[in-house]
């Protein structure tokens, strides 16, 4: 299996980081073959550029899409699961995950298909993955978890995954409490895939 992790995290020291040291250990026990985008360690540009704006908002297939979008587009192509990893940030990820989205799913390719364009393929498994100050049974009751799950499973993974699924490591705040269940999770998670 061919697994991508799009990592949206700055710092080494964060928490998250270790989600991904886990993350990356248990993939790497089953013999998968792993590459990573680390949009932050890449300095991966998350805005759109007035260009690429056009291409998009008038779905001007003809213009030429950026090198490095293409490199993702390649990257994805070669993938049969997806790992978004990144810190709930205002109730979403990152602006730079964002921007991967904004930028990486461009039109013709992950959506407004036609015939003559390459379209994105049909990714057997998308997982999203973020950790979370707040405590899981807080973002639920507030209705939160529910529109992360919707935005994310729904929209930005949508008809491009075969099976998806979302983990919210939740509690973050009082990590001595929650940790060595997040890590249980993950290892779940991914032993799942093997299934
Ligand atoms: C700018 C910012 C915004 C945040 N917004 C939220 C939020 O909306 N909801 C939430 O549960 N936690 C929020 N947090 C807490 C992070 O989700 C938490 O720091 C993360 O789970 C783990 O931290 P680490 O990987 O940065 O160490 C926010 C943190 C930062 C820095």
């Amino acid at each position: 299996m061919n697994i991508l992790i799009i990592y949206a995290h700055p710092s080494k020291k964060s928490y998250t980081f270790q989600v991904l040291e886990r993350l990356k250990s248990a993939i790497l026990k089953q013999n998968w073959n792993l590459e990573i985008s680390d949009l932050y360690a890449s300095n991966f540009e998350s805005d759109m550029s007035e260009e690429e704006y056009e291409r998009e908002g008038f779905a001007k297939l003809d213009l030429p899409i950026a090198e490095d979008v293409l490199a993702e587009h390649k990257k994805i192509e070669n993938a049969d699961c997806l790992i978004f990893l990144y810190p709930v940030w205002w109730s979403d990820c990152p602006a730079k995950l964002k921007g991967w989205f904004d930028r990486v799913y461009s039109v013709g390719y992950a959506y407004g298909q036609t015939e003559s364009f390459p379209k994105m393929k049909t990714i057997p498994h998308g997982i999203a993955i973020c950790t979370a100050g707040h405590p899981n049974h807080f973002l639920d009751e507030i209705g939160i978890a529910q529109s992360m799950e919707k935005i994310m499973l729904e929209d930005r993974l949508g008809k491009r995954f075969e099976n998806k699924e979302m983990l919210i490591l939740g509690g973050t705040l009082e990590l001595e409490k929650v940790m060595e269940n997040h890590f249980l999770q993950i290892e779940k998670i991914v032993s799942n895939l093997s299934n």
